[in-house]
């Protein structure tokens, strides 16, 4: 499927629909007010480098987003920065369309002077990130056990 990755700071009309999807997967369930995660989201649209949010779109249509963060794992703070938030849509889904986005996020780091970067996930999300050239570095990590993850650039350096 052609799709485009865009910085949401450059497709500014996807804000809300990102805001939505982060708030139903994953603060909805613990009570956390959607308009506390849509101001969260506020500080990827500033002219820092991080954080920033990308978004997969096919024109005018969402389908998915990740983003790349300071800090994501309270347990963790040595280990910065860190890629998350990864969404697809589910029609969306199965499409390579959470791969394309996971690389673009961890390359865009790269591209910024990050030597290494890090990202939390539930065991049965394993396999998702070693294909994608992700090494398991910690087990078991948190309240969540979530496995620390962490990639370094291709090729020498
Ligand atoms: C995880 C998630 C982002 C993956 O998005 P996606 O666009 O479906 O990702 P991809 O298509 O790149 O890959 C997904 C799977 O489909 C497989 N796949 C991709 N294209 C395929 C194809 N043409 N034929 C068969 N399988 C294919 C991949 O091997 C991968 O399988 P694996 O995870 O078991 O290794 C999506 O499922 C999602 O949003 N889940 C809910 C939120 C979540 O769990 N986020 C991650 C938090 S750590």
């Amino acid at each position: 499927m052609n799709f485009t990755i865009s910085d949401l700071r450059q497709q500014p009309v996807f804000f809300d629909a990102i805001a939505d999807r982060i708030w139903r997967a994953w603060w909805k369930e613990h009570g956390v007010p959607a308009e506390y995660i849509a101001g969260r989201l506020q500080e990827n649209m500033t002219p820092s480098p991080i954080p920033f949010a990308l978004v997969a779109h096919r024109g005018d249509t969402f389908l998915g987003t990740a983003s790349v963060v300071a800090s994501d794992l309270e347990d963790r703070p040595q280990y910065s920065p860190w890629v998350a938030a990864v969404w697809v849509d589910p029609k969306y889904r199965m499409q390579e369309i959470g791969t394309e986005l996971v690389g673009r996020a961890a390359g865009d780091a790269f591209a910024l002077g990050f030597r290494r970067v890090y990202l939390c996930a539930r065991k049965d999300r394993r396999r998702f990130y070693t294909r994608q050239g992700w090494a398991p570095i910690e087990e078991d990590v948190g309240e969540r056990r979530l496995t620390v993850f962490i990639r370094v650039p291709d090729g020498p350096g």
